[in-house]
């Protein structure tokens, strides 16, 4: 398939990237991921905004304007063979210098843009729910910028792998945060909370989606810490990200969540989802 790398359109199997790029060398860039249904991007200005965030963040200037983005997106899914549900991964690294720590000033930054089919959450999982488990936080402090550098997701992701379970949640000593790849919801008493979208969570795009889905049911919604003790009490559980939508986790640590069964709250917010792609 068709890809974008600085500039050029190709087919992905070309796409080639100097072994000194620092995304390579340090994990030195940022990352996106948008859904696209029936060719259209979702929630794109919202992405938008948390690339600009993490660039700045990382101090590497942005290479386009929303405009510009949105161009080599919608050029992307021109030339792709349409499924119901893609994604639309957008990586930005710093660009390519002779192997040093400190920020080489006046770099181009590698931007790198491909188009994937994106499978929908299996049938069973959204009948069933999944299983979760938990881990104490040991990735960085600054969980809010969308980094590359990915190794502790990866090593918590493989921790609910090896597990048979779908994610990993995580506490900072009694707080949750999030889990791998997604942001965790906690239901009960019929009200949606999740954690405070600080350093210690990366603000998923399906923070300002599930609240307005939440108002617009009327279905209360808070943004606060969140116990481990109020995590295993919870009527029903969430986790949500670009590529998950919203699933429900009906097993955490071996234990039942609630009634062990999706939820009234989850079926409702995903119906709400649904009409919202439209
Ligand atoms: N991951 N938290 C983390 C650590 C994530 O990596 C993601 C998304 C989320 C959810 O954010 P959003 O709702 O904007 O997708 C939360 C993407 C999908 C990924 O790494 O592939």
């Amino acid at each position: 398939s068709l890809c974008h790398l600085d500039g050029e359109y190709l087919p992905l199997r070309d796409a080639k990237v100097s072994v000194l790029d620092r995304g390579f060398i340090f994990g030195d860039g940022i990352y996106e991921v948008v859904p696209v249904y029936e060719g259209r991007l979702f929630c794109f200005d919202e992405h938008m905004g948390r690339l600009e965030r993490s660039l700045d963040e990382l101090r590497i200037p942005n290479p386009h304007d929303r405009g510009g983005w949105r161009t080599i997106a919608e050029r992307l899914i021109e030339a792709s063979e349409r499924s119901p549900s893609q994604s639309l991964y957008i990586q930005i690294t710093r660009g390519v210098a002779i192997r040093d720590h400190a920020m080489p000033a006046g770099l181009i930054p590698t931007v790198f843009v491909m188009l994937n089919p994106l499978k929908p959450v299996a049938d069973k999982a959204r009948a069933e729910g999944v299983a979760c488990v938990t881990a104490e936080e040991f990735r960085w402090q600054k969980a809010h910028i969308k980094s590359t550098s990915l190794l502790g997701a990866v090593l918590a992701r493989q921790i609910s792998v090896e597990a048979g379970a779908a994610e990993t949640l995580m506490f900072r000593g009694e707080l949750l945060s999030e889990a791998s790849s997604s942001n965790v919801w906690v239901i009960r008493d019929g009200a949606v909370a999740g954690p405070v979208p600080d350093h210690r969570v990366l603000r998923g795009i399906r923070y300002g989606l599930l609240q307005r889905l939440c108002e617009s049911r009327g279905i209360p919604f808070a943004l606060r810490d969140i116990t481990r003790d109020e995590v295993f009490a919870a009527d029903e559980l969430l986790i949500s990200s670009a590529t998950k939508e919203i699933v429900p986790v009906t097993r955490l640590d071996g234990r039942p969540v609630g009634k062990g069964v999706p939820g009234p709250i989850y079926q409702a917010l995903y119906a709400a989802y649904q009409d919202a792609k439209q």
